[in-house]
């Protein structure tokens, strides 16, 4: 899977990659991630990638030509099955959105920046819109980075263990059972006895049981 990750400040992305599981992923020929700078788009020799809101009013809106320029230049070069913008108004994203996107072969994720990108972008250049949740974060950039984090630990061969994936909270529609590690006893508190008893038959039962336990009393929306 290629994701290509358009940004007016790429550098707040780049321990997001670097690091453990996605860094693993890339080094293993499993995703490819680039991070591009808009600003190596800009329309004059200034860099300029944003102006004023026409109307009026605070902060500074992010161009559609240098977007648009952009965009041509990687879609020249292969084709993308889509192109993203992250926005607190769009599509939340939750499991089964990861588990779709997980499918495609190459993305494109325009992050916007400051008050956002001309009303043009989103009405012609994407394909669709991703929230990640109902807050505003400054920009995009780590709204994209979470998003990429969510898709990347899907793609076959990333994780260890490959039914790693599959006992993630939200897969089944049910939250994580609890785990231990040692010690097996800590001030006292011990393990339940089950996890002990190597009986796996037994074990993946309790797991369950404890799952939906768990749902029921922290998420029961998930069970409607
Ligand atoms: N950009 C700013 N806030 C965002 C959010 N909550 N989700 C996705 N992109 C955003």
């Amino acid at each position: 899977m290629r994701i290509d990750i358009i940004s007016v400040v790429p550098e707040l992305m780049t321990s997001a990659f670097s690091h453990s599981i996605l860094k693993r992923a890339a080094a293993k020929g499993l995703v490819e991630v680039n991070l591009i700078n808009l600003r190596d788009y800009a329309v004059d020799k200034h860099n300029s990638v944003d102006d004023y809101a026409f109307g009026g009013g605070a902060g500074m809106v992010l161009m559609i030509e240098p977007i648009d320029a952009c965009l041509k230049d990687l879609k020249s070069k292969r084709d993308y099955d889509e192109v993203i913008y992250m926005s607190p108004d769009g599509q939340m994203l939750d499991q089964p959105l990861s588990n779709q996107l997980s499918l495609k072969k190459n993305i494109i994720i325009l992050c916007g920046h400051y008050k956002g990108v001309d009303e043009r972008v989103r009405q012609h250049l994407i394909t669709r819109e991703i929230s990640i949740g109902n807050y505003v974060l400054s920009g995009g950039e780590l709204a994209a980075a979470v998003l990429s984090d969510s898709v990347i630990r899907l793609l076959p061969g990333v994780l260890n263990d490959e039914t790693s994936a599959l006992s993630d909270s939200f897969q089944d529609g049910l939250i994580a059972p609890p785990v231990y590690t040692r010690p097996q006893e800590y001030n006292g508190w011990g393990v339940p006895d089950i996890l002990l008893s190597g009986h796996t038959a037994n074990i993946d039962k309790w797991r369950h049981e404890e799952s939906v336990k768990r749902t029921k009393e922290r998420r029961p929306d998930l069970l409607k």
